[in-house]
C-alpha cells in the first residue's frame, strides 16, 4: 500500500507573503520528520516560488490543475509539462470545484489525469457526490461511475492518486460519519481494482472535505483512508501540521 498523503489544496488563496507558512512547516517536518508524504499545491502564480522556497525539504509541490495538451492555443490554460518545469510533482485534477464550476466531465478529468503521467506529474484524481445525490441513495453509484470514467487504465502500476472529496463536505464544517467515509472508499477501491486490475490495489485513497485538526485522527485512522486533501485548514501551517501528525 502506498505511503499515506496529506495534500494541502490552497485553492485560489495565497499570495508570495504567504509562502512564509510553506517555510515554518518544512521547518517543523526538519525538526521531526512526517510519516505521511506531505504536498502543498498552492495557485499556479507561486508553484515556482514555493518550489524554490521548498527545495531540499520534505513537502513536495504540487498544482491545482492542468489542460490536457502539452501546448497550443488555449489561453490562460497551464499545461502539465508547464507545472512540472515550475517544479510541481503533483497535480489535482478533477476538483468538484473544476466539475462544477469549469463545465470538466469525467473524460476531461481522464485526459488531465493522463496528461500528468505524460509530464511525470502524479495526479490526485478527484470524485465525490453531491449532497442531492447522496439524499436519493446514489453516492456510491455516482463515485464509482466517476471513478471509471476518471481514472484511465493506461495509468496502472505508475504514481496515481485517488481523493474521495464529497461535494457537501469540502469548505462546510460537515463530514461524512466514518462508516460512510469506508462504504465509499470501499466501493472506490473495488472500482480502482476493475479499472487498473491488481496496480488497483496499491493505489492511495485520500478523503478530502472539512478535515480539521479535531477530526484528523478519526478520519485517517479509518479503513482504506490512505491520507487526507485538505483546503482551508492547509493555509496555516499549524492547523496542517496537526493533521500531518494525525498519521
Ligand atoms: P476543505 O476543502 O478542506 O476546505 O473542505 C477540501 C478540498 O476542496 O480539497
Amino acid at each position: 500500500m502506498a505511503k499515506p498523503l496529506i495534500a494541502g489544496n490552497w485553492k485560489m488563496n495565497g499570495l508570495a507573503a504567504d509562502l512564509t507558512e510553506a517555510v515554518a512547516l518544512a521547518q517543523a517536518l526538519a525538526q521531526q520528520p512526517a510519516k505521511a508524504r506531505v504536498a502543498l499545491c498552492p495557485p499556479a502564480t507561486l508553484i515556482e516560488r514555493a518550489a524554490r522556497a521548498l527545495a531540499d525539504s520534505p513537502v513536495l509541490v504540487g498544482a491545482e490543475d492542468c489542460h490536457a495538451q502539452v501546448s497550443g492555443a488555449f489561453t490562460g490554460d497551464i499545461s502539465a509539462e508547464m507545472l512540472a518545469d515550475a517544479g510541481a510533482v503533483l497535480v489535482v485534477v478533477g476538483h468538484s470545484e473544476r466539475r462544477a464550476g469549469h463545465g470538466e466531465s469525467d473524460a476531461d478529468v481522464a485526459a488531465k489525469a493522463l496528461a500528468a503521467a505524460r509530464a511525470g506529474l502524479e495526479p490526485i484524481i478527484c470524485v465525490g457526490e453531491t449532497l442531492a445525490e447522496r439524499e436519493a441513495g446514489r453516492a456510491l453509484e455516482i463515485v464509482t461511475g466517476q471513478i471509471k470514467g476518471s481514472v484511465p487504465a493506461a495509468l496502472a502500476g505508475g504514481a496515481v492518486t485517488v481523493a474521495y472529496e464529497p461535494v457537501w463536505a469540502i469548505g462546510t464544517g460537515l463530514t461524512p460519519t466514518i462508516p460512510q467515509i469506508e462504504e465509499v472508499h470501499g466501493a472506490i477501491r473495488q472500482a480502482l481494482v476493475e479499472v487498473l486490475g491488481p496496480a488497483g490495489a496499491e493505489v492511495g485513497i485520500l478523503y478530502g472535505g472539512s478535515v480539521k485538526p479535531d477530526n484528523a485522527v478519526e478520519i485517517l485512522r479509518a479503513t482504506e483512508v490512505g491520507g487526507a486533501l485538505v483546503g482551508g485548514a492547509s493555509l496555516k501551517a499549524a492547523d496542517f501540521l496537526q493533521i500531518i501528525r494525525a498519521v
